[in-house]
């Protein structure tokens, strides 16, 4: 496994550090009692039935699960809506004008959105989709900033019977083309354009270029930043969000009762090959993981404020900022822009300004924070915050124990919580109430979801063992499949551990049965906490005329987790120059977006290669993380590896 002998692992398997949870926090927590983990174990679809109850059905389901391996379905013959349990559920009673959203634009405008205002929003989307067509069972690409509008889109979506796609912003048109041709969607919904670090993020230029050759038919627009984004609008194809929506009536659309099993949104991730894989979520079974999780891991109650600083592009935002924390009745915290606009005390002001109670951001953030130093945050009152949570990648335990000092105050438990888009909700991760947590690891499997780390050949390791991170039981919110190709779902993930889910990530279990997740082991990288598959970017280079062959690795990065390496070999003839570095750089933001954008492009006559042809990327990875070189015998040449190594050695010197 790749990550395996890292430095990181090492500094892990050292980590003593405990921290009970406090007393007065387990009394209040709504988990509170450890018997709930036996429970789940000893009757799993029991627990899951019991947590199901929390949400609104329109009929009851009548089977728990049905598995077929590797197929499930969730909550059988349930009907279900989740625009009604996130929204118009809490119209009805006190909750009616409590705030569900509280929204900060990046040049600081603010809205403030109750339960009941949301659901009148969600009303007039919804009868403006209807109006423009959509019916159930469509599937609609949001291609949206951090705005109020897109989660009403989402939940109007939801409220008639069709399916969303969300594609974050910071995507290139070209990948917002393959992702609209993919799902098949004939609108489009998008901004004129969104704040980023003062800049106009071009959304409807991309749009534009985007749905050329595609079947969509309408492109919806939001008009979040005027005449700065220079939008252009397309007669007969373009309709402006505001003014069509001015028109709607307020009057209630009834939430179309659904199948729990029916599509509720598709999202796209990377895999191991350069096409993603369009992750399909159902209703039912995602609600209920979506729903839960708020209430056990983030403690979540009536009164807090919670802010989850994931955009709504990932499936962080998907569960944790619209469809777990609404669904719970929760008031949400939602923040367009960039984390040091206008200064790096963007978050800090934010927390201090709303009263935010529950914090969950991304390893790499708090990363970045530590280097801008304490007194950051130090110069805001945080004394709101009572749990912090994080997700996305492996938290070093020194990034651990700065957000537990400077941003918890030594008094907030965090929950570091292990998940995929394709899990739907945490699978891994404390209960803050119960678990004594220890910087650097997720924990344990949370109730009802059953982990195991396997060898090679799939036999479960035992404590103190590193392997394969498997699931060996089915979950309400997991991935039914990938959108128009069940087989690559099943040989994606099932057909390597037969019976087991494989989430393509390597753990170790300590003594205590401490679950320490070590990093990808496929050749899927982790940067900032995205996943992107290194065959996406291989393919976007060799896509460039001057380009022949190219390897790209992740190496461990100090701020990003990881940082993208390319290796490349030019075409005949084609001289190397540092323009050129420059141009491919481009190129690969124009393919797939700033996201992916190589941290260094290093040209090589020759790639290292076995005898057979396969690039050995593993040596890349010893090379650019200047470890010595691993077994180099099944290699055709030699020579070209350790010679590729002083070279790069020669080029990044001065690097740490
Ligand atoms: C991959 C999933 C679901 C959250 C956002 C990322 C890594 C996620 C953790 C964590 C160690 C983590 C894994 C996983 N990952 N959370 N707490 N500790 N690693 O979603 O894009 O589907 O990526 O993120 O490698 O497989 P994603």
């Amino acid at each position: 496994m790749a990550q395996e002998t890292t430095g990181q692992f090492d500094s892990l398997l050292e980590e003593g550090r405990r921290f009970a949870p406090d007393p007065g926090f387990r009394a209040r927590a709504n988990f509170n009692d450890e018997g709930v983990y036996a429970r789940a174990a000893a009757d799993p679809e029991g627990y899951w039935a019991e947590q199901a109850q929390e949400l609104s059905w329109f009929e009851p389901f009548q089977t728990v699960l049905k598995w077929d391996p590797p197929h499930a379905e969730w909550f059988v013959e349930g009907k279900i809506n989740a625009a009604y349990n996130a929204v118009d559920r809490h119209r009805k009673g006190p909750r009616r004008n409590k705030a569900a959203i509280i929204w900060e634009g990046e040049p600081g405008d603010q809205r403030v959105l109750t339960y009941d205002m949301l659901g009148r929003e969600v009303d007039k989307a919804a009868h403006m989709l209807r109006e423009l067509g959509v019916k159930k069972g469509d599937r609609v690409t949001l291609y949206l900033p951090m705005i109020p509008e897109l989660p009403i889109a989402m939940l109007a979506l939801a409220k008639i019977g069709a399916a969303h796609s969300v594609v974050f912003g910071g995507f290139s048109a070209k990948a917002l083309h393959e992702r609209i041709l993919d799902a098949g969607s004939t609108l489009v919904i998008t901004a004129d354009g969104g704040w980023r670090r003062g800049q106009v993020v071009p959304l409807k230029a991309n749009t534009d270029q985007a749905v050329e050759g595609t079947q969509v038919r309408h492109v919806l627009v939001v008009r979040r930043v005027g005449e700065a984004a220079g939008a252009r609008m397309v007669p007969g194809r373009d309709i402006d969000w505001q003014d069509m929506m001015a028109a709607m009536p307020t009057t209630p659309v009834p939430a179309e009762p659904m199948d729990s099993e029916a599509l509720l949104f598709i999202l796209y991730t990377s895999g191991t090959t350069g096409k993603p894989k369009g992750i399909v979520h159902t209703t039912g079974g995602y609600l209920v993981g979506a729903n839960t999780s708020l209430r056990s891991v983030f403690d979540l109650k009536e009164d807090d404020v919670y802010w989850c600083t994931a955009d709504i592009g990932w499936i962080t935002g998907h569960t944790y900022v619209v469809y777990g924390p609404l669904t719970a009745g929760g008031t949400i915290v939602m923040y367009e822009g960039a984390p040091d606009f206008p200064d790096r005390d963007r978050f800090w002001s934010i927390v201090e300004r709303y009263g935010v109670t529950i914090l969950y951001t991304a390893p790499t953030s708090i990363r970045t924070f530590m280097k801008w130093g304490p007194h950051y945050p130090a110069a805001h009152n945080l004394d709101s915050l009572r749990l912090l949570g994080t997700v996305g990648e492996p938290i070093n335990p020194e990034a651990w124990m700065w957000y537990r000092t400077h941003i918890g105050h030594d008094r907030c438990p965090i929950v570091d919580t292990w998940w995929q888009t394709e899990t739907g909700a945490a699978m891994i991760a404390p209960l803050p109430g119960l678990t004594v947590t220890k910087p650097g690891s997720a924990t344990r499997p949370l109730p009802g979801v059953f982990a195991e780390v396997v060898d090679e050949e799939g036999k479960p390791v035992p404590p103190g063992g590193a392997g394969y991170l498997t699931l060996t039981r089915p979950w309400p919110s997991m991935l039914r499949t990938i959108w128009g190709d069940d087989d690559r779902y099943r040989r994606t993930y099932w057909e390597r551990f037969p019976g087991r889910y494989m989430a393509g990530d390597g753990a170790h279990v300590d003594e205590e049965g401490y679950y320490w997740i070590l990093g990808r082991v496929d050749d899927v990288i982790n940067v900032s906490g995205h996943r992107i598959g290194t065959m996406e970017i291989e393919s976007a280079l060799v896509d460039h005329p001057a380009v022949a062959e190219s390897a790209v690795i992740g190496r461990a990065h100090e701020v990003k987790g990881q940082a993208i390496s390319a290796f490349v070999t030019l075409k005949e003839g084609v001289p190397i120059e540092e323009e050129l570095v420059v141009q491919l750089k481009q190129h690969v933001v124009d393919k797939i977006g700033a996201l992916a954008r190589p941290e260094e492009i290093f040209f090589t006559v020759e790639l290292p290669k076995t005898r057979s042809g396969k690039i050995m990327r593993r040596l890349l990875r010893d090379i650019a993380e200047g470890r010595a070189l691993g077994d180099t015998t099944t290699l055709a040449d030699p020579a070209v590896v350790e010679e590729l190594k002083r070279r790069y050695e020669e080029r990044y010197e001065e690097r740490e």
